[in-house]
């Protein structure tokens, strides 16, 4: 009866898909006391050895299985961790098992048995203890003692609250990313690639953050993380602030705090972003350099300052991707545009200042959804873009919408081939009452655009527009 105390515990046996690949790992999940005293020199050493590097790769199963997105459970016949060929409950894998995690990455792989689906994980019964005590299988004494879980690399919430991929923690480490808590049930751990201040990388996706996150910063920041190209067939890196708080502009100008991109294609203009730029996204164009791109936050005062901003580099075939050109891409049939340093909300209770910049010249791209052949936007917030003439005095009277040039003649939104500026959203095509919001429709073929230009000098707080892509039909 000693043995059936030595060899209640529980392996974990954990599957995660890379593209179409399935990959098991093994993770020790129960340690109980005894288990160092087991009778079994391979399986002591083999756990002593792992005891900091819970994760093994085991063996790739099944390349063409469907992405449930559910963990399953699968019962241990499949293999077997003695030997290094195949056993008769096992003849589907067969496992070459060196005493080092390294070496257990590339195995051979035959489809498993995949019908043995378990609830729950399994505990050693005795009758399997009988078995392993008259050596009568020894190839098989685990049987039934693993748990076989599988997931998918789907993303996760880490404990920062950052978004990461669930992976087994071995292969998070290996990736160079930071473990930040579990997922899968417990399985995974939700790995978080960080880009730091001086940090450099070429991963695919990753996180700036300020130094301190999720805690706001606030020591001078002069940061730069340089990207390289995961890739050379890279085409565009979007970034998603998930927390962009920095001090505001002055008079439409990054002063103060400042985030700079640099090392982009050369007629890729992203402006020096400062303010609150939470919710926003930027599209960076990077096809024809080589790299590296960098990211710069340089901050004057020792005031908070708080980011967390989502790196993902693509392909022109991701589907992330956006048309080249477009600072912002928005795929919803439905949706906000809303000008940089629009908010006037702060998590940090940082300065604010709602006021788009000077100098802006950008696009903003609607993916055209199946059976839609018009736009509307509506004015959905405090909307200000100001146009003053040479004497300094305002080009249209306060509370009015603007239209075309000679009202319009320095800063504004291009909706529809038709410059609207002013405190309200009105084209005149619906309501000739410019005092009031109208909405605005653009039934025009082709790509679905709303450029904002700024001039140099005298901003207002910006816009917030919502669109919607209306049916055909309708
Ligand atoms: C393992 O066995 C040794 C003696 O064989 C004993 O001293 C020790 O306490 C045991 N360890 C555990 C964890 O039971
Ligand atoms: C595994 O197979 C090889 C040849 O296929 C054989 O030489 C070796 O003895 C086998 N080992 C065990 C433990 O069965
Ligand atoms: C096991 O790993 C060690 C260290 O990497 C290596 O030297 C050895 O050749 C490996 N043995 C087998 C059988 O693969
Ligand atoms: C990016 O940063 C690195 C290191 O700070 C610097 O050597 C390089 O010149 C920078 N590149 C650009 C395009 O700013």
């Amino acid at each position: 009866m000693f043995f059936l105390n030595v060899i209640i515990f529980l392996f974990c046996i954990v599957t995660v898909s890379s593209k179409a690949e399935k990959w098991y790992s093994a993770a020790i999940i129960d340690r109980r006391k005894t288990l160092h005293n087991s009778s079994n020199a391979e399986f002591r050493t083999n756990y002593i050895q792992n005891n900091e590097h819970p994760f093994l790769p085991l063996m790739l199963i099944d390349p063409k299985k469907s992405n449930d997105r559910r963990t399953n459970f699968y019962s241990a016949h499949i293999f077997n961790m003695k030997s290094a060929n195949s056993s008769s409950e096992s003849d589907s894998v067969s496992i070459n098992y060196n005493n080092t995690v390294e070496n257990l990455n590339v195995l051979n792989i035959v489809r498993p048995k995949r019908t043995k689906i378990r609830k729950r994980c399994p505990v050693a019964r005795p009758r399997q203890m009988n078995q392993l005590n008259t050596k009568q299988k020894p190839k098989t004494r685990f049987l039934e003692v693993f748990q076989v879980v599988e997931f998918d690399h789907v993303s996760c919430t880490s404990s920062s609250g950052l978004e990461g991929t669930c992976l087994p923690e071995s292969e998070c480490i290996d990736s160079g990313g930071s473990t930040m808590g579990t997922c899968a049930d417990g399985y995974g751990t939700c790995c978080v690639t960080q880009f730091l201040c001086d940090g450099h990388s070429d991963a695919d996706t990753g996180w700036f953050t300020n130094p301190d996150f999720p805690s706001p910063s606030t020591e001078r920041l002069s940061c730069t993380f340089v990207l390289d190209k995961a890739s050379e067939d890279i085409t565009q890196i979007r970034l998603d602030f998930n927390n962009f708080e920095l001090l505001p502009p002055t008079d439409g100008y990054c002063q103060d705090d400042q985030f700079i991109v640099s090392g982009q294609n050369i007629n890729n203009v992203i402006p020096i972003l400062c303010g609150i730029n939470s919710g926003q996204h930027v599209y960076i164009e990077v096809g024809e350099v080589d790299g590296p791109i960098n990211f710069t936050f340089q901050t004057v005062s020792s005031d908070s300052r708080l980011f967390a901003i989502k790196v993902t580099q693509l392909t022109s075939l991701d589907e992330l991707a956006a048309p080249t050109g477009c600072l912002q891409y928005y795929t919803d049939t439905q949706g906000y545009l809303e000008s940089f340093n629009y908010r006037d909300k702060s998590d940090i209770v940082i300065a604010r200042s709602p006021s788009y910049l000077n100098n802006l010249n950008y696009a903003m791209c609607i993916e055209r959804k199946a059976e839609t052949c018009s736009v509307t936007y509506t004015n959905s917030g405090n909307m200000q873009i100001v146009n003053y003439d040479t004497d300094g005095l305002p080009v249209i009277p306060p509370d009015q919408a603007g239209v075309e040039i000679l009202n319009c003649p320095s800063d504004w939104l291009l909706i529809a081939a038709t410059r609207l500026c002013g405190d309200r959203l009105n084209d005149g095509s619906v309501f000739q009452d410019f005092t009031v919001n109208a909405p605005v429709t653009d039934n025009g073929a082709g790509p679905i655009v709303v450029w904002f230009r700024s001039d140099e000098s005298y901003v207002g707080v910006g816009f917030k527009l919502m669109y919607q892509q209306n049916s055909c039909n309708a």
